[in-house]
């Protein structure tokens, strides 16, 4: 949620610099966005809507080249999306730009009012840049100075501050929200995310909660709480620039999809070679007999695909739990449960508050996530990292799968470590993992008939995916993924449910979508299929070979190939990705940021 990046060095055409990175940020808000540059003195610059809009603004306004800036896109919590809400905050003689929710604001703006401020914004954020400038009549040191202002601050903060007179140097300071310093040649970055600094520098250090950073045009201290100067290492980025790049493709989220072949293919080329690669890769899990899977969003979707998998085949029971729930209610786990939490961005405010919760109570803890070095994989007791490479679409579609491709690996893993599949079995498995790259590939290329059943799903306002057991938890990320791109209602429903009460809002042309992928289940599935198209629904099916019918009733359906069960669900989910693409796209809408999201939900 909100998008921060800070450039101090030699002087440069920083208008256009801190535009370029901030684009690479847009990700996390939309809302509005601004900078800060010094010239001569502290310029602030900010615009309403996306970053395109200050773009324009900052081509009217004569700044000069300069040697240090600060810029946010915002994704609106406190006031509404204007100008004046919009950041950076500028009070005194303290500018800054801030991710995250200050929760005591109000008594913090209240008491400033009473010491002779006025507050401009509706904002929690500009209460901070007053709260520093106050502290700073007093406290001379800027390092002290930050230090005082966060033992008075309640929630989460990624700040980057310009003091008015110190020129020479940015600084910086975080608690829950992620902050990444980029060690460049005669300059220095820091930014939300890796994504904002990766096409100048493959160095960064990443930077915890209450560390205070003094960036300077060759120099980076960074103190510790008790204001000690600390040593951290300098990381490498192994991602490719390119794959932040659109490289030809409309929209990221159809260019993410048409990368999902190649990163399975590296995920299986990582952890499943042979039986032995898959046990050495992954964490004994022999001890467990129970676990808990908590995530938000789709994370939680792959999960609960994930929940179906691991109990049926390595016969333990699994809990699969919204982290922004699991964090205030009673859980029960002992010695012998891990909790696993997923996560893309592995910053996501919900899950790594309760990791931190669990972790208090001596659990065992393991995160799958993609970004290396998050919060989330720091900081839980052993990491898998998913190898998506950067995803920049808003809705998740290539991390979702390899979340997905995880866990079948872990319940494989774990059936085959307590005796509930044979080395036989199991070698069975992982050669036609092999192949599902390929399988996936097959589907894309078929995006002509995803496509097709995109034109008889979009003119409708309402869907409903159905399913039964492990279809069931593929509609439900089917129906997120329609409703968050194309802005159409969408529910998902176990498909023996839907009498219960839902079916009364079907109507004729009202849009039922059914996922039959196992034989065992689609005869049960079709005849709730049925019901609804008694009520005038409009049908359309994805089906396997096996499941594919001579079906005697008006309908739309996508075929694809049978393999076997438990790696089933890494085929279905790439129509569901295609048909939310196509419906969005038909309908026009802003694909790969929708509004109202933010792809790294750092808020709670
Ligand atoms: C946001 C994103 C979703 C994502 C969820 C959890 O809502 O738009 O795509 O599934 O956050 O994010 P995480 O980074 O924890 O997977």
């Amino acid at each position: 949620m909100c998008g921060i990046i800070g450039y101090v060095g030699k002087k440069c055409n920083l208008k256009e610099l801190l535009i370029k990175n901030l684009k690479a940020l847009e990700y996390r808000g939309y809302d509005s966005s601004g900078i800060a540059i010094y010239d001569d003195n502290i310029k602030v610059i900010k615009s309403q809507g996306k970053i395109e809009e200050l773009e324009k603004k900052l081509k009217t306004i004569d700044i000069k080249n300069s040697s240090l800036g600060i810029a946010h896109t915002r994704w609106a919590t406190h006031g509404i999306a204007n100008d004046i809400n919009s950041h950076p905050h500028r009070v005194g003689g303290v500018t800054l730009v801030h991710n995250g929710i200050i929760e005591n604001y109000i008594k913090l703006k209240n008491d400033l009012i009473d010491k002779g401020y006025n507050f401009l914004s509706d904002t929690d954020s500009e209460v901070i840049s007053a709260l520093l400038d106050y502290i700073k009549k007093e406290e001379k040191d800027n390092i002290k100075a930050i230090n005082k202002l966060a033992k008075q601050l309640e929630g989460s903060y990624a700040l980057e501050i310009i003091f008015d007179g110190d020129y020479d140097n940015l600084y910086a300071i975080r608690k829950d929200s992620p902050l990444v310093i980029g060690i460049c040649n005669g300059f220095n970055l820091i930014a939300s995310d890796i994504t904002a600094i990766m096409d100048y520098t493959k160095k960064y250090i990443l930077i915890d909660d209450y560390e205070i950073v003094k960036l300077s045009k060759d120099k980076v201290e960074i103190y510790n709480n008790d204001l000690k100067i600390i040593h951290k290492d300098i990381q490498e980025i192994s991602w490719n620039i390119g794959e932040a790049k659109k490289n030809g493709f409309s929209h990221f989220m159809l260019k993410e999809i048409n990368d999902e072949p190649n990163v399975l293919k590296a995920t299986i080329n990582e952890y499943i070679k042979d039986i032995n690669t898959l046990i050495e890769k992954m964490p004994d899990f022999s001890k467990y007999n129970m676990i808990h899977i908590v995530a938000c969003g789709s994370a939680m979707h792959a999960g609960l695909v994930g929940k179906y998998i691991i109990e049926q085949y390595a016969m333990v029971p699994i809990v699969v739990e919204l982290a922004s729930e699991y964090r205030y209610k009673n859980n029960f786990y002992d010695d012998k449960t891990l909790v696993i939490f997923i996560s893309q961005s592995g910053e996501t405010a919900d899950t790594i508050a309760a990791l931190r919760n669990v972790k208090k109570d001596n659990i065992d803890t393991l995160a799958i996530v993609n970004v290396v070095g998050s919060t989330l994989a720091r900081e839980a007791d052993q990491v898998l990292y998913i190898r998506a490479g950067v995803e920049i679409a808003v809705a998740t579609t290539k991390a979702y799968l390899l979340q997905i491709a995880m866990l079948i690996l872990i319940g494989l893993n774990m059936a085959y470590v307590k005796g509930n599949l044979s080395a036989d079995e199991l070698n069975k498995v992982l050669k036609e993992f092999q192949i599902i790259p390929t399988k996936i590939q097959k589907i894309i290329d078929k995006k002509e008939e995803c496509l097709k059943l995109a034109k008889n799903i979009y003119k409708m306002e309402h869907a409903f995916f159905v399913g039964r057991g492990i279809d069931y938890a593929l509609s439900m990320e089917g129906s997120l993924k329609l409703k968050e791109i194309s802005y159409i209602h969408s529910e998902a429903y176990p498909a023996g449910e839907l009498k219960h009460g839902t079916i009364s809002l079907i109507e004729e042309g009202t849009n039922v979508i059914g996922i039959m992928s196992s034989s065992d289940l689609s005869n049960k599935t079709l005849s709730n299929i049925k019901e609804a198209l008694a009520r005038g629904a409009n049908i359309t099916l994805i089906v396997t070979e096996e499941t594919d019918k001579h079906f005697d009733f008006p309908c739309q359906k996508i075929v694809i190939d049978k393999v076997n069960n438990v790696l089933q669900p890494l085929l279905i989910v790439i129509p569901l990705q295609l048909i939310a693409f196509e419906v969005a796209r038909l309908k026009g809408c802003d694909i790969d940021q929708p509004r109202n999201l933010a792809k790294s939900v750092t808020v709670e």
